[in-house]
């Protein structure tokens, strides 16, 4: 650990860092980037442990249901941060209840631990679900295209004012205790084993909508900007979208927003194929860059490479 000019703590190689979700998609990558930066990583999720010494257990695990208060208290003890990716990652496949409880209840016992703690550094996995139109009851349109920060959070669903909340939460844990914290907006996170399959119906159907102008992010370049955000030092809390640099099928975005999306304001554009949600604010904030695209792994029309 080191101090910066302005007394904020910085992390680095040998700080205490707890994921939670840690057996999930982007935890287990987290894990992974945040293990290879030379953290100190603790690694806890509600899935049950493996009690024999295999490869699951390189990384020091503690089974944990971060809906029970005493279970968050106890593994978030002892860190120097917080990595929050555990919850139910949509709100399709469980009740509203249990999505908006779960995702809330899980969030509010993490970040009450962290402000009763040594905890510097809170990363928070909201989502850019935030913004309200992916899993919206009654259509909701994008004030602008592409999606940053400055567009208003719209989610009237279970799923997104869950992400929602946890992001006051963040707000709440700055305000009382020495904690900084990141809100960390991916949009669709995929991965080198799931992109053919999930990108198949966009490629099949090039007028096949989405909700956030078909972006989507690589969950290494997700894992990047997870260690980016423990590392660098930002007072008080951000928010970031984070998303791949190019859109799914590498559309024209201008052309297929005026020809799919003609009531949604078009903003500049950094390449033609850009991705409908812009990162350009983790960029300033943390020296990162997404660099990966489907285009390592699948064709123009979608089929895998090799
Ligand atoms: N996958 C995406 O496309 C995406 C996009 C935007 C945001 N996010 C957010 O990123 C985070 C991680 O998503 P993911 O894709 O890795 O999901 P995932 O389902 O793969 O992983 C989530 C993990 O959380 C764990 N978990 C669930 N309830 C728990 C509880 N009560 N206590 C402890 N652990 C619990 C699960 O066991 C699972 O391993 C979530 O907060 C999600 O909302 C995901």
């Amino acid at each position: 650990m080191s101090d910066t000019a302005n007394g904020q703590r910085m992390l680095g190689p040998g700080s205490r860092v707890l994921v939670t979700g840690a057996r999930g998609k982007v935890g287990r990558a987290a894990v992974d980037a945040l293990v290879a930066a030379g953290f100190d990583v603790t690694a806890t999720d509600i899935a049950r442990p493996v009690y024999d010494a295999d490869a699951s257990n390189a990384v020091r695990y503690v089974q944990a249901d971060l809906t029970n208060g005493a279970d968050a208290f106890s593994v978030v003890r002892g860190m120097d941060a917080v990595v929050h990716a555990a919850g139910i990652p949509e709100p399709t496949k469980n009740t509203p209840h249990t999505v908006f409880l779960t995702n809330v209840t899980a969030a509010f016992n993490v970040v009450e631990a962290a402000a009763h703690s040594e905890v510097r550094r809170f990363v928070n996995l909201s989502s850019d679900s935030v913004s309200g139109m992916t899993w919206a009851h009654r259509p909701v349109a994008a004030r602008f295209c592409p999606i940053d920060e400055t567009h208003p959070d719209l989610a009237h669903d279970a799923y997104g004012q869950s992400k929602r909340v946890s992001e006051v939460l963040c707000d709440g844990l700055v305000g009382r205790s020495d904690a900084t914290a990141v809100s960390i907006r991916p949009t669709w996170v995929l991965t080198p084993e799931s992109y053919a399959a999930n990108l198949a119906p966009f490629f099949a159907d090039r007028d096949l909508s989405s909700a956030v102008f078909w972006a989507y992010i690589d969950v290494a370049d997700l894992a990047e900007l997870i260690v980016a955000a423990v590392g660098r030092a930002t007072p008080g809390h951000e928010v970031v979208y984070a998303a791949a640099a190019d859109n799914i099928g590498g559309r024209d975005l201008a052309s297929e927003m005026a020809r799919l999306h003609p009531e949604v304001p078009l903003r500049e554009l950094t390449r033609v194929d850009a991705s409908g949600i812009s990162s350009a604010k983790a960029e300033r904030l943390f020296g990162w860059r997404a660099t990966r695209s489907w285009r390592d792994h699948l064709d123009e029309d979608g089929h895998p490479l090799g």
